[in-house]
């Protein structure tokens, strides 16, 4: 499968004519691959079809050519809170905004991804969708909301727009190959990805943290892995993601099977493949994270009609709030139901693979790749929870074998320029890139400078890496570092604290050229933006809405990247 490069090589083919009338525009904003993966995939079936295709990112693509556009499709996620991803964040804000221009002449679809657990599941898809109809749109055919179940909505949506941009393309007539643009040179696919995953060998795994394994609710315990990919083919730059399909913990997986006194053995055949159950719960199915589609069949097959009522629309916020507490083995134990293994499996959610920023430069460790994990494991309510990759990782005993891929992240990378300054912001396990990013500058000789803002909740237990980064000082591959060590003293200290007491010299660096990175929790970088906000605004005598500008143009070079989650 093809995978575009950066911002300019994500346009389908440089030949491509932009927006000619026969031409389909496909665009996507995505966040972690999977609207990328589904528009790449239309793109491609579209071209199979004949149909001559322009396949870009959002923010690739000059929104001043939205309004000579005839056929459109979109795809796109929606993050937790209702936010667009990143690299949509220009397209979403030019298409809401009054500046809009009329489309009369256009005709569109649009694919929204979401995780429905969230009361603004699917809000981005939905807000485009809706206003590119205000704006005078011919919507081709209905929206597709997609749940983590992806493929369930996006494969009968995919399908249609097709055969949709096919009538288009050539009404009344068979399409004809010769307008055809090829969409790219096809690259050689990689052996392994998302649906082959290679099966690598854990090498090694270690405590960061010197909390790790205390079970104090306030101690961190932060693990360092180390992968082999020796024999996969695989790549990665600085800034991409591994991809890991977990298997859930087995005692949860007996728990399971206990509360419904259901057989592990017992053969489950579900379109077209047939598992024993135990395998189906273990390695195909989320047992953590409740749905919606799991609770509405749990409420039709007998279990507490009170809980079919959270079902409403109306009453999304309450729903998320159970979604928080409970997960499937409580409410399968509170609220007795009958299940027999097939419905089971075919209720609950497929699972999905886990992202984790990559810590390591290939420049560095060769065939390795290295991660930064959070390990979740905590009592509730009598019962032991466990963070499905982290428990899987840490059960895992070297020389064993982990279903891994590499998801590129084409929107964090370092500056092609080495000779350009690197700020990074990156508390707790959001520092894992920064390490790659350290390690790769210091391979290639880098003559930019790196600067580092790095928070955790003790100086003494939680400074990852801590040797590796007084070793990056002395050896001069580090320049600056910040610190806030969050409870080392009565009042919280975050990041965004550091940024703003740095501001001046902050500012100049921005000024001189610097690229900006941030990575970890969604909330942080939020803060982040705003103290970057105040940042500029008060060292730049800059008017608010001149700083937002300032922030929005760093975007949009490709100076200024998030990677939160
Ligand atoms: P806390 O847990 O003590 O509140 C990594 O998780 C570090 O990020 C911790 O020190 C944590 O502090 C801190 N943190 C939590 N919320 C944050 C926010 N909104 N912005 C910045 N840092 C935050």
């Amino acid at each position: 499968q093809a995978r575009p490069g950066g911002p300019a090589a994500a346009t389908a083919s440089p030949a491509a004519p932009p927006a000619a009338s026969s031409t389909l525009t496909v665009l996507y904003g995505s966040q972690t691959g999977n609207a990328r993966r589904l528009a790449e995939k239309l793109a491609a079936q579209a071209e199979s079809a004949g149909i001559a295709v322009r396949l870009l990112r959002a923010d690739a693509y000059p929104t001043r050519e939205l309004k000579d556009e005839r056929q459109l499709y979109i795809v796109i996620s929606t993050q937790g809170e209702g936010d667009p991803p990143d690299d949509a964040l220009g397209l979403v804000e030019f298409i809401r905004g009054r500046r809009a221009p009329k489309l009369p002449a256009l005709k569109f679809a649009v694919l929204g991804l979401g995780d429905s657990s969230y009361p603004q599941f699917c809000e981005i898809g939905r807000v485009l969708d809706e206003r590119l109809a205000e704006l005078g749109a011919t919507r081709l055919f209905a929206r597709g909301d997609a749940d983590l179940d992806i493929d369930t909505v996006a494969t009968p949506w995919l399908q249609q727009a097709v055969e949709e941009a096919r009538a288009l393309a050539a009404p009344g007539a068979p399409a004809h190959s010769a307008t055809v643009t090829p969409l790219r040179p096809h690259p050689v696919a990689p052996a392994h990805d998302r649906d082959r995953p290679f099966h690598a060998e854990l090498l090694a795994g270690h405590a960061l943290s010197a909390s790790s394994g205390l079970r104090s609710p306030q101690g961190r315990d932060v693990r360092h892995f180390e992968i082999s990919l020796e024999g996969s083919g695989l790549r990665y730059e600085p800034g991409d993601a591994l991809g890991l399909w977990p298997e859930n913990p087995p005692l949860l997986v007996d728990e399971v099977l206990a509360t419904l006194a259901l057989d592990g053995e017992a053969p489950v055949s579900l379109s077209g493949e047939e598992r024993p159950l135990r395998e189906w719960l273990s390695t195909r199915r989320e047992l953590t994270r409740l749905s919606r589609p799991f609770l509405a069949a749990h409420v039709e097959r007998g279990g507490e009609a009170s809980l079919g009522a959270l079902l409403e629309p109306e009453r999304r916020e309450e729903l998320a709030q159970l979604f928080d507490r409970l997960q499937v083995v409580d409410l399968l134990q509170r609220h007795p139901t009958r299940w027999d293994a097939g419905s089971l499996v075919a209720a609950l959610r497929p699972m999905t693979p886990r992202l984790y920023s990559i810590a390591s430069s290939q420049k560095q460790v060769g065939d390795e790749v290295h991660l930064t994990v959070a390990h979740v494991e905590y009592a509730f309510e009598e019962r032991t929870r466990w963070g499905t990759a982290s428990s899987f990782l840490s059960r895992a005993a070297e020389g064993d074998r982990l279903p891994v891929y590499i998801e590129p992240n084409e929107r964090f990378r370092l500056p092609a320029d080495a000779s350009r300054d690197i700020i990074m912001v990156g508390p707790g396990t959001g520092v894992a890139p920064f390490r790659a990013f350290v390690q790769e500058r210091a391979e290639v000789g880098a003559s930019g400078r790196n600067w580092l803002f790095f928070g955790n909740p003790h100086f003494r237990t939680d400074f990852l890496y801590q040797l590796e980064w007084q070793r990056a000082i002395r050896d001069g591959h580090l320049h600056r570092i910040d610190l806030a060590f969050s409870r080392d003293q009565a009042h919280k200290v975050y990041v965004q604290q550091r940024i703003r007491e740095q501001g001046r010299a902050l500012y100049d660096w921005l000024e001189n050229g610097a690229h900006f990175y941030v990575c970890g929790a969604i909330g942080m970088g939020k803060d982040v933006h705003a103290a970057l906000l105040d940042v500029v605004a008060e060292h730049g005598g800059r008017s608010r809405e001149d700083a937002e500008a300032y922030l929005a143009h760093l975007q949009q070079q490709g100076r200024y990247a998030r990677d939160t989650y």
